[in-house]
């Protein structure tokens, strides 16, 4: 089939590679032009696994990337709006890059499309579209607007996507159905993952997809209420935690039991310093808003919320407690993306820690396996950047566990205690067991369970510099 993305982001991009994989002619539109360039001359904007594979067996093959967005809806017959969608202020979803793109889609279209929101949109938005196209001129008979939620997740984006745990399509009208079941047979009938040069499929995944088949705004309601409730999950473990740290349980072994219940699930039951990222905050909050906006308060969204940002405080006191005053201190900082597999710092809670230790005038020497480059443009010339772990180690009052990458979860700690100033690990993601830490002599302070004090170690601590 031709198809146009429109938007190159973690979402756009992604999507038009993987839907080049499975066997379509794609167009990948953008406005801007940086972007465009960096695709064009071969090289992959975000840090993503398997991307660069895609891109180098795609491009300019069944995959090309365009500014001109009448060129791609001229040569498709569906069409992916995959733009941005951030928060206002007011916590709704800012959808004036959608309303454009419809706008465009229905100046440019010569014949039936299928006009199809990626982007994460509140309920109703399928609707707004269609309105919006009429009034620049299209004529109903001539385009169909469905909903096609996307759920993967940065850092296992491309498996995510041709793995799915189901495709979700929102469509109200037959001729909109069949074009989408199209788009996706290679996935729904599994024909895809049986073929030599599949990418390998992850554990646990389930083949053929399976495709839900749902009206237009039961697909936009399902995609805001899942990430709500994925972070939900997020902030009720971390509740809990705080609970454990003041009866001194450990929210490691509780959070197995509470999640080998099958009705309940192991994942997104890692208590931490919180979620970030570009979805979970605004969806939260879009979410938020269209539950106002029908009349219905949902005040546990709100508690989300708080709890979530709450997590930031609790690590920034775990930090002073830990080291009495923060002034001067050198903090080794690993971790500044949201999360581990990503370059992506949107709304990370890592950032806003490194912000406010900075604020408290701690001098930062901070490593990301990825998102370096973008992190130095936003904390300009305040944070050392250290070319890996142990650098980073060196001279520090203590080293601070911030993202959870698996690079971090297997630090040679022998070697780390040895280049620290003090043997103080303060992990804000538990990716080591109290029992590796007190073997190798570090006192260790994490979320939700005791600190392994060494009793030399915290005296060690609270002397003052000389
Ligand atoms: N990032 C994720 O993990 C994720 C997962 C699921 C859903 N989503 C949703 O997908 C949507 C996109 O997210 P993203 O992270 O890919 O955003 P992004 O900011 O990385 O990408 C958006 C892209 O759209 C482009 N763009 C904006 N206006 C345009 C226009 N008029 N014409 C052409 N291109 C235009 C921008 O230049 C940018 O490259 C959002 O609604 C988001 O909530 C994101």
């Amino acid at each position: 089939m031709k198809i146009a993305v429109v938007g190159s982001g973690y979402v756009g991009l992604v999507a038009a590679a993987c839907f080049a994989e499975i066997g379509h002619h794609v167009i990948c539109v953008d406005n801007d032009p940086q972007k465009l360039a960096v695709l064009n001359r071969g090289d992959t904007p975000i840090h993503e696994q398997y991307l660069p594979e895609l891109l180098a067996r795609h491009r300019g093959q069944r995959l090309r990337f365009s500014d001109s967005l009448p060129d791609a809806v001229r040569a498709s017959s569906v069409i992916f709006v995959a733009v941005g969608t951030p928060s206002l202020e007011t916590g709704d979803a800012d959808l004036s890059y959608v309303e454009t793109v419809a706008r465009d889609i229905a100046q440019s279209a010569d014949g039936y499309k299928v006009i199809v929101e990626k982007s994460t949109v509140p309920v109703y938005t399928n609707e707004w579209i269609r309105r919006i196209m009429q009034l620049a001129g299209a004529s109903p008979a001539d385009f169909d607007v469905a909903s096609n939620p996307e759920f993967l997740r940065e850092g296992t984006a491309i498996s995510d996507f041709l793995y799915p745990d189901r495709i979700v399509v929102g469509v109200d009208s037959e001729r909109a159905a069949e074009t989408l079941k199209e788009v996706y047979k290679p996935l729904a009938s599994g024909s895809y993952h049986q073929s030599a040069s599949a990418i390998p499929q992850p554990a646990g995944a389930q083949t053929p997809a399976r495709m839900l088949l749902t009206s237009a705004k039961s697909a936009e309601l399902i995609k805001h209420a899942s990430n709500a409730f994925l972070a939900l999950k997020i902030s009720f473990i971390n509740a809990v935690a705080n609970i454990c740290e003041a009866v001194d349980a450990d929210i490691e072994e509780v959070a197995v039991g509470i999640g080998t219940d099958s009705r309940i699930g192991k994942r997104f039951l890692r208590s931490g310093i919180g979620y970030g990222g570009s979805c979970f905050p605004k969806d939260v909050a879009a979410f938020r808003s269209v539950a106002r906006e029908c009349g219905y308060e949902f005040p546990l969204l709100d508690e989300i919320v708080r709890v979530n940002n709450e997590q930031r405080a609790v690590f920034l006191r775990k930090v002073r407690t830990t080291l009495w005053t923060l002034r001067g201190k050198r903090l080794a900082v690993l971790g500044l993306a949201y999360k581990g597999g990503t370059d992506d710092i949107r709304e990370s809670p890592a950032i806003e820690i490194v912000r406010s230790l900075l604020h408290e005038q701690c001098s930062i020497v901070a490593h990301d396996p990825a998102a370096m480059d973008r992190a130095r443009q936003t904390l300009s010339g305040d944070v050392t950047f250290a070319d890996d772990p142990y650098q980073a180690a060196v001279g520090a009052d203590a080293l601070l566990i911030l993202t959870d990458w698996e690079e971090f979860a297997s630090l040679d700690l022998t070697r780390i205690k040895g280049l620290l100033r003090y043997p103080i690990v303060i992990d804000g993601r538990n990716l080591y067991s109290a029992e590796s830490m007190r073997k190798h002599g570090l006192q260790y302070v994490s979320m939700g369970r005791s600190t392994i004090e060494l009793e030399s170690v915290a005296s060690a601590a609270l002397k003052t510099k000389t």
